[in-house]
């Protein structure tokens, strides 16, 4: 059963998860030369980047990959590249070899296939398992940029994909995504959830019927083994005890 804690507010929630972070990190650095991370867009990430900033922690051995990435070049507002630059990459001591970013200026295609390259460069062909993964969930039911419905929630061999996206949730672009046998392989996996806006979709992940290809992030909660939620009390409001 998945680790759900609620929080009372959104702040609360984010200053806990810098502080998962920062303890994740130290502990896998007493093991290893390096902790490697998957950062989601989204507000409520967004919300908790801002807090890494102060993070006492040896930036030079973590390295930094996206989950997804929308199709525009990284100064782009709508760049999840920039959007985790502007919160805090961009005031950390961390070497640029650390930040691995899907490059969205380039064809939707050329963008996945650049960055699956990136990803068996550094995990030698073997298939990519993050010591931590930051989610978020759409309404929809999406996260990373898997779709209800999309094709993209079938993809078994390629570990990153280019997804046409010109219907709601905005924004209407074109993303790049890691599929679902990179994010179900992560050590651990952090949804980052709030808001009332979230409450109906939280309860229907965790319910019935199961339907992930309609509920894509149902397929995580069925297949990843180390899941963490932290939700607000208003994203976890239609969760029943
Ligand atoms: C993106 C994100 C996406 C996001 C969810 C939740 O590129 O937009 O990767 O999966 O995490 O849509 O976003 P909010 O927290 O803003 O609702």
């Amino acid at each position: 059963m998945p680790q759900i804690e609620v929080f009372p507010d959104s702040d609360a929630l984010c200053n806990h998860a810098a502080t998962v972070f920062q303890d994740l990190a130290n502990a896998a650095l007493t093991q290893s030369d390096r902790f490697t991370v998957a950062l989601s867009g989204g507000s409520t990430p967004k919300k908790m980047y801002e807090r890494l900033v102060n993070a006492d922690l040896d930036w030079s051995c973590i390295h930094f990959f996206w989950v997804d990435e929308r199709c525009v070049p990284p100064e782009h507002s709508e760049s999840n590249y920039r959007m985790a630059a502007d919160t805090f990459l961009d005031f950390i001591d961390i070497p640029s070899s650390n930040i691995h970013r899907i490059k969205g200026e380039l064809s939707l295609n050329d963008a996945a296939r650049d960055y699956e390259n990136e990803l068996r460069s550094f995990f030698l062909n073997c298939l990519p398992v993050f010591d931590l993964i930051l989610l978020g969930l759409g309404t929809d039911g999406h996260t990373a940029s898997l779709f209800p419905g999309s094709t993209a929630l079938k993809e078994k061999e390629h570990w990153a994909v280019g997804v046409r996206h010109d219907t709601p949730p905005p924004p209407l672009v074109d993303r790049v995504t890691l599929t679902f046998p990179v994010l179900s392989a992560g050590k651990n996996i952090i949804f980052l959830v709030s808001g009332r806006d979230k409450a109906k979709i939280v309860a229907c992940a965790f319910g019935d019927p199961k339907n992930p290809l309609q509920i894509p992030v149902q397929e995580i909660i069925s297949t990843a083994r180390n899941i963490s939620w932290l939700l607000d009390k208003d994203s976890a409001g239609d969760l029943s005890a």
